[in-house]
């Protein structure tokens, strides 16, 4: 079997967006492939961050991975922090990547615009853990959100480089995009993201869904209940298609375009739709997050079957690149 990687930034709970953008997907692969699911950590203190949340945000990401249905003993779910090969490959890499390079990725200028008192050097060099990460399993196959694409790109730049300096070791991975593409937040604008305000948990309530929803932006042409819709250009439809039963999703569909109802109908079909898919996984949410022991001794588990084979391609690249001194036993 192939091997796989993915990780998530623990920045506090996750949200519908990381469900249906990553983790639905993740948990549909973990049946074709190796597949490694990481918190990844050490990608987290490059922007500002409180250390005294750390502990909870892991604690949750862990959860919501369990909850969703990512299989620990199918799969590997570790901590990045807790195996110190991705950093020290990290090192090892920077010494073969020039730093043009990563000046040159979309996601450093963004970020570096949005936090210009802090562009610090792990920011620049993110893009060489991401790349420590992966290879680190060898994986070949990596699924993410199409604005990492650039990083995957760079992560086969530095495995050629590597392999042409020092000998053949990493297979180059390609990155897997699901085909839902981005998912939108409630605003109707952006990404749904934490930090936007525009999502809904993955831990939050009917009730609480449905108050989100009803203030969410729908076809902005529509303006009384009396006008037809267009689904096609409201947001909410777009989540109806990835939530809702395609008898519900005719249902919609027709009701909006003839104005038989109205956006807050359409609402609360959806909050239905979506309350019954996280209902479950809301359920489970709650049972690991009153078990912190637990979920800390699977991400130990997960962490040290990680150090295994992430320890084991340390050693090769050790032996490539010089470091086995032979009077050093
Ligand atoms: N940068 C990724 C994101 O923000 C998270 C990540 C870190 C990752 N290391 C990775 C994803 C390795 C895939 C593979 O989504």
């Amino acid at each position: 079997m192939k091997r796989l990687f993915s990780g998530i930034k623990p920045t506090g709970d996750l949200h519908l967006g990381n469900y249906l953008g990553a983790l639905k997907q993740w948990i549909a692969l973990q049946e074709d492939y190796e597949s490694i699911f990481c918190i990844v950590d050490y990608h987290s203190i490059t922007s500002a961050y409180e250390p005294n949340k750390l502990n909870e945000y892991v604690l949750k990401c862990a959860c919501n991975y369990l909850a969703s249905g990512l299989d620990h003993v199918k799969s590997i779910i570790s901590l990045q922090s807790r195996i110190p090969s991705h950093a020290e490959l990290t090192w090892i890499l920077n010494c073969i990547t020039p730093k043009s390079w990563l000046e040159r990725v979309p996601t450093f200028k963004e970020k570096a615009a949005k936090q210009e008192d802090n562009i610090n050097l792990g920011l620049l060099d993110y893009p060489v853990l991401m790349t420590a990460d992966i290879i680190l399993y060898k994986a070949e196959a990596v699924p993410v959100g199409e604005d990492q694409l650039p990083h995957i790109e760079l992560a086969r730049e530095i495995v050629r480089r590597f392999n042409t300096t020092f000998g053949e070791l990493f297979p180059e991975p390609k990155g897997i995009v699901g085909k839902i593409g981005r998912i939108k937040g409630l605003d109707g604008a952006d990404k749904m993201g934490k930090s936007l305000n525009n999502c809904i948990f993955l831990n939050e309530t009917k009730d609480e869904i449905w108050r989100k929803l009803s203030k969410a932006v729908t076809d902005p042409a529509r303006i009384r209940k009396i006008d037809p819709g267009n689904p096609d250009v409201c947001n909410l439809f777009s989540l109806h298609k990835l939530m809702s039963h395609e008898d519900k999703i005719q249902e919609v569909r027709e009701g909006c375009t003839t104005a038989g109802i109205g956006c807050l109908k359409c609402k609360r079909w959806l909050t239905d739709s979506i309350d019954k898919e996280l209902e479950p996984i809301r359920e489970k949410y709650f049972q690991y997050l009153q078990n912190p022991n637990y979920v800390g001794e699977i991400l130990v588990e997960g962490s040290k079957k990680a150090n295994l084979i992430a320890a084991d391609t340390l050693e090769q690249v050790r032996d490539l690149i010089g470091f086995n001194y032979d009077f050093i036993k």
